[in-house]
């Protein structure tokens, strides 16, 4: 499933993050990518200066761990550390599929990739990121603070920016539940339960809808 999550930065976040990023040192993005990866990946990426990037971690990461949205349709496990990746004119990242093990400390399997983008479709032309679905590809280049997420295994690349400049922050995520169309399903299911708590919350329906939900995700769930 390939979901999109509206303002998961609010402007001021944006700003703060876009005013550490601007004088920050960025170096070529191969250095982090796998075998296969290195050859189609062109871009750059912010250099390891841990006090910097432990300050955007935890901008970003009270952002993602707050949001409703992302807990429910990814069901986290375990975040990785952000990546903050930019592209200039001419660079892009060729199809490719993410790494499946991560990690440098302890190790995680990517069932989740997820892009935040930190400046607004108006500041460059072209770098969509353009993922391979079972209903063709779809392009995807949000306004500031918005997210997308989908699975780590689907073929995606980052069209070429022809102008201006592409600023994302990324990571991925080791989920609960490893399939992506179980993960779907309790997504939906979950949507379901939490309008029918709200709206209803003593009835039958509600409470059987609310025991499946919390019993499939039993069933389903790896730690
Ligand atoms: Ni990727």
């Amino acid at each position: 499933m390939l979901l999109e999550i509206p303002q998961l930065l609010n402007q001021a976040q944006l700003e703060k993050m876009r005013e550490m990023l601007q004088p920050a040192r960025f170096v070529d993005g191969r250095l982090t990518a796998g075998r296969v990866a290195s050859q189609v990946k062109h871009n750059e990426e912010l250099a390891q200066e841990p006090e910097v990037l432990q300050r955007l971690y935890r901008i970003v990461m009270a952002s993602v761990g707050h949001s409703e949205v992302f807990r429910s349709a990814v069901l986290p496990a375990k975040v990785a550390d952000f990546i903050f990746a930019r592209y200039q004119p001419g660079m892009r990242y060729g199809d490719h599929v993410d790494d499946p093990i991560m990690g440098q400390g302890p190790r995680f399997r990517t069932d989740v990739s997820m892009t935040i983008f930190l400046n607004e479709p108006g500041a460059y032309e072209g770098g969509e990121l353009v993922i391979r679905t079972p209903f063709g590809e779809q392009r995807v280049k949000l306004p500031a603070g918005h997210a997308v997420v989908y699975p780590s295994a689907s073929v995606h690349r980052v069209a070429e920016v022809t102008r201006g400049e592409r600023l994302v922050a990324l990571t991925w995520i080791q989920s609960f539940v490893r399939d992506a169309a179980r993960r779907e399903l309790l997504y939906e299911l979950d949507q379901s339960r939490q309008h029918l708590l709200k709206t209803d919350p003593e009835s039958d329906v509600t409470k059987n809808i609310d025991r499946s939900y919390v019993n499939l995700l039993r069933m389903w769930a790896e730690l």
